[in-house]
């Protein structure tokens, strides 16, 4: 995602450029993807190297937006076709107000987001290489609280599906049991994470999503097709799948003797960053929809590989064209 700094100190999202934001523009009967968990001030600088050892290098560009998985999950959700909403929390500080804005200049209902008094807002710094190639250091924030008794969790039941990160793990027990109630089918996207925490989550989704490292996370020493065997048994879990790059998916159903795979839409990559987080959003925008499984993950590839290869979120045309 990109957007830039405007002269009172706020960013312009890339919806902001002449676009109206779509919750505006008759999105009644769109399905809607509640999107809970992180959202970054993401600072972005190209370089020609990522160089070692330390050194004082220039930037080729650099540019500064909203990212972190839910928050991107939910610009994702949106372009391709949903409504979207982001439940999470970010400080009072110089980058909180802006987070918030620029969410809501993409068109996403951020009436979800608490600004905490005293909190610090999640930072990264993404460095991205001209091969795409990219090294993040992110703070995660801090004084944000874990109590998750102020979320709207009644507006669960006008939802179509629920797509959680785990970087707020209390936010999405709360959320995902009040999702299972209203019989919203909840994905989780199972990032890199302390082990517990992953153990905790997944048995209380009905899709959960991992990355390389997330699958790792939860199921240590396992082969990938062993860990996604482990997250089926672990509950009343639907789909186990792992994102695996360029590698494509790799995903499970209970009972099915084998994993399947879904390879990788060929792109030449310039930015990966956020790959994951665009697949996670369309693929619970394609649970919305009621889209079969197998229809979903090729769906939520090819959004993927496009974001992959523009460094942008891509709309629902370009989506479909591809899949065509
Ligand atoms: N270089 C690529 N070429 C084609 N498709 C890609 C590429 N990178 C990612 N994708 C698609 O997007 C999916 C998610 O990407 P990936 O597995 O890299 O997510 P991730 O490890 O969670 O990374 P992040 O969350 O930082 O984006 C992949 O399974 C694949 O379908
Ligand atoms: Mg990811």
């Amino acid at each position: 995602m990109r957007a830039a700094i405007g002269a009172g100190g706020a960013w312009r999202g890339a919806a902001g450029r002449g676009s109206l934001p779509r919750i505006m523009t008759g999105s009644l009967g769109k399905p809607l993807v509640i999107c809970l968990g992180n959202v970054v001030a993401d600072h972005t600088f190209r370089v020609e190297d990522i160089p070692q050892p330390p050194a004082k290098i220039a930037a080729r560009s650099y540019s500064i937006g909203p990212g972190g998985m839910a928050a991107n999950a939910a610009i994702a959700a949106l372009r391709l076709g949903g409504r979207a909403a982001f439940w999470g929390r970010v400080g009072d500080d110089l980058n909180g107000e802006p987070l918030a804005a620029a969410l809501a200049a993409e068109g996403v209902d951020v009436t979800g987001l608490r600004r905490v008094p005293g909190g610090r807002t999640p930072v990264g710094a993404v460095l991205v290489d001209p091969r795409g190639e990219r090294t993040i250091i992110s703070f995660r924030g801090s004084g944000l609280g874990t109590d998750p008794g102020w979320l709207p969790l009644d507006k669960l039941k006008g939802a179509g599906a629920l797509c959680c990160d785990p970087r707020w793990p209390e936010g999405v027990a709360a959320a995902a049991a009040a999702a299972r109630a209203a019989g919203v089918p909840v994905v989780l996207d199972g990032e890199r994470s302390e082990t517990r925490i992953l153990v905790d989550l997944v048995p209380r989704v009905d899709h959960a999503i991992f990355s390389v490292t997330g699958l790792a996370n939860f199921a240590p020493g396992c082969s990938p097709e062993e860990g996604l065997r482990r997250a089926i048994a672990s509950g009343p879990v639907k789909v186990a799948a792992v994102t695996q790059g360029e590698k494509g998916v790799l995903w499970l159903v209970p009972g099915a003797a084998k994993a399947e795979r879904i390879p990788a839409f060929p792109v030449e990559a310039t930015n990966t960053t956020g790959a994951g987080d665009v697949f996670h959003g369309a693929y619970a925008l394609a649970m919305a929809e009621r889209m079969p499984v197998d229809q979903a993950m090729r769906f939520a590839a090819a959004a993927g590989a496009l974001r992959a290869r523009d460094g942008a979120t891509p709309d629902r045309a370009m989506v479909e064209a591809l899949l065509a």
